[in-house]
């Protein structure tokens, strides 16, 4: 661990040099200053972890210091030393932000005592600012985890759709990560300044989704005492979400339509047609085409909805980011967690069943199961016995899943570049297996040190290959036949 510096700021020599034995002692770094200035410039240059300062000092007075201290140096905790213990200078002492106060007399065990209870909660603090700013950095498309190449093609379309106003369909299995979706094109649009509305359609009845959605007037129904603007205008210059908008009752369909074609509508038992400013994105984890076939949902309807859409994988499809999820889960933990937690890790043991199960809940089960096995773990790493007991019976056999893994990869990797081609003529094939060829040969040059001789005998493959092979790897060469 470092060592914590101190600033002592004091002009009296006697009393800088006690405590500079007295700190040193404790294998401390003591930073000595005889004015609040010069205590001024060294917590500026050398950004001790704590100050402690004498309240009368010649010149600037350690109180009137108080506020630059602050400002130069806004997490460094302050002990003030005050004179007698006069109750005025240690209440405005801490009025202006001192962390605690000691009074002369000194004593030796009580002045430590402070100093490490400063250095506790301030590194803690920081510890939690840490985690704080390590995952606002990772929620920089609206927390939307993982480095798959399914997910990387997500985010290309979130970015390609988010700077215009055309409806988008978000699909996906449950626990996929819609909301995260829809969230994300809100966040990255031009209508990111204004509100972020969400309905879900599932929730409620009809009549009660028509007031959601659009408002309604007093005496408009038993029970509407009064007005009530809707979700609809409550969007108003912001995103309208409709989630689960595969289970928005037929009746009101035709309704939505309007609203979507015209952006106009009318508050639930009123003629005054209220226009507005939105863009509608939607979200549902089931095959529309298979209700409007039973007549359940409306064709017309869909096709204004489905003008683009974006099909988020399943986890089980993904599984390569299955440890970026769960080590952002157990950050979470431990900022919500408390100190137990703050270092929550997790076995290799336990990482192979995740890894092996097929998440039927997608991440919102992984979510859960981490938060729960947290709870459980109270503190060691997490083991295959908190997690749930059938994640870890109906895990198939991890050679399988290793494979299956590897082709999944391979898959994603193939449907990505097929895209990308938009039907045009490629080298797809060659692309991949250089890129799989590549990571067997580099893997074992690594682990021989270099000898090619060996390498080539436990790969099986010539000399001549392999330095074909590694001369390929290279990136300047061996691209002008691709
Ligand atoms: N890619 C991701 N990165 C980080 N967290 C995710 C990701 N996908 C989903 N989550 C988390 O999983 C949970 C479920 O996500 P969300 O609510 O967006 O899913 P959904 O597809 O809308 O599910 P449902 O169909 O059940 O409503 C949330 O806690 C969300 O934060
Ligand atoms: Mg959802």
């Amino acid at each position: 661990m470092k060592v914590a510096k101190i600033l002592v700021v004091d002009d009296e020599q006697a009393i800088c040099w006690a405590f500079s034995q007295l700190f040193k002692n404790e294998g401390y770094e003591v930073l000595i200053a005889a004015s609040a200035e010069d205590g001024l410039e060294i917590a500026e240059r050398e950004t001790p972890d704590i100050a402690l300062i004498d309240v009368q000092l010649s010149g600037v007075s350690g109180l009137d210091a108080m506020p630059r201290f602050r400002e130069i140096a806004p997490d460094m905790p302050i002990l003030m030393i005050t004179a007698h213990g006069t109750m005025e200078t240690a209440i405005e002492a801490m009025r202006r932000g001192a962390y605690n106060y000691l009074t002369k007399p000194l004593h030796n065990e009580d002045v430590l005592q402070q100093v490490r209870n400063a250095l506790k909660t301030t590194s803690l603090s920081r510890e939690v600012k840490d985690l704080r700013a390590e995952l606002d950095q990772a929620s920089s498309l609206d927390s939307l985890i993982g480095k798959s190449p399914c997910m990387q093609e997500i985010y290309k379309k979130i970015g390609a759709v988010a700077g215009s106003d055309t409806s988008v369909i978000v699909t996906g299995e449950s626990g996929t990560g819609k909301e995260l979706v829809a969230r994300a094109i809100h966040r990255y649009s031009n209508r990111a300044k204004g509100p972020f509305i969400a309905v879900n359609c599932a929730s409620m009845p009809e009549p009660l989704l028509e007031s959601e959605l659009y408002g309604h007037v007093k005496g408009a129904f038993t029970g509407a005492h009064r007005d009530r603007i809707g979700k609809g205008e409550a969007a108003h210059d912001g995103t309208l979400f409709l989630d689960e908008i595969g289970e928005m009752p037929l009746s009101i369909q035709a309704k939505l339509l309007r609203f979507i074609e015209k952006k106009r509508f009318e508050r639930v038992g009123s003629t005054e047609t209220i226009e507005v400013n939105v863009r509608i994105l939607t979200a549902t984890n089931r095959e529309l085409s298979k209700r409007i076939q039973k007549g359940l949902f409306r064709e017309d309807l869909f096709f204004r909805l489905n003008v683009i859409s974006i099909e988020l994988p399943p986890l089980r499809r993904r599984k390569e980011d299955i440890p970026l999820l769960i080590a952002r889960f157990l950050k979470l933990a431990a900022i919500t967690g408390g100190q137990r937690v703050r270092h929550q890790e997790i076995s290799q043991d336990a990482m192979r069943h995740m890894l092996r199960y097929d998440w039927p809940g997608n991440v919102r089960e992984l979510r859960n199961t981490i938060e729960h096995a947290v709870l459980l773990a109270r503190g060691v790493p997490i083991q295959p016995e908190h997690l749930p007991s059938h994640l870890i019976n109906t895990s198939p056999e991890l050679a399988d899943t290793q494979e299956s893994q590897l082709q999944i990869a391979i898959a994603d990797m193939t449907a990505a570049a097929l895209d990308n081609l938009r039907g045009g003529p490629g080298n797809i094939f060659r692309e991949i297996m250089s890129n799989v060829e590549n990571a067997v040969v580099r893997t074992a040059m690594d682990r021989l040190g270099g000898n090619q001789v060996k390498a080539s005998r436990l790969l099986g493959i010539s000399r001549n290959t392999l330095r074909k092979l590694i001369s390929n790897d290279q990136p300047e060469t061996g691209k002008a036949d691709r």
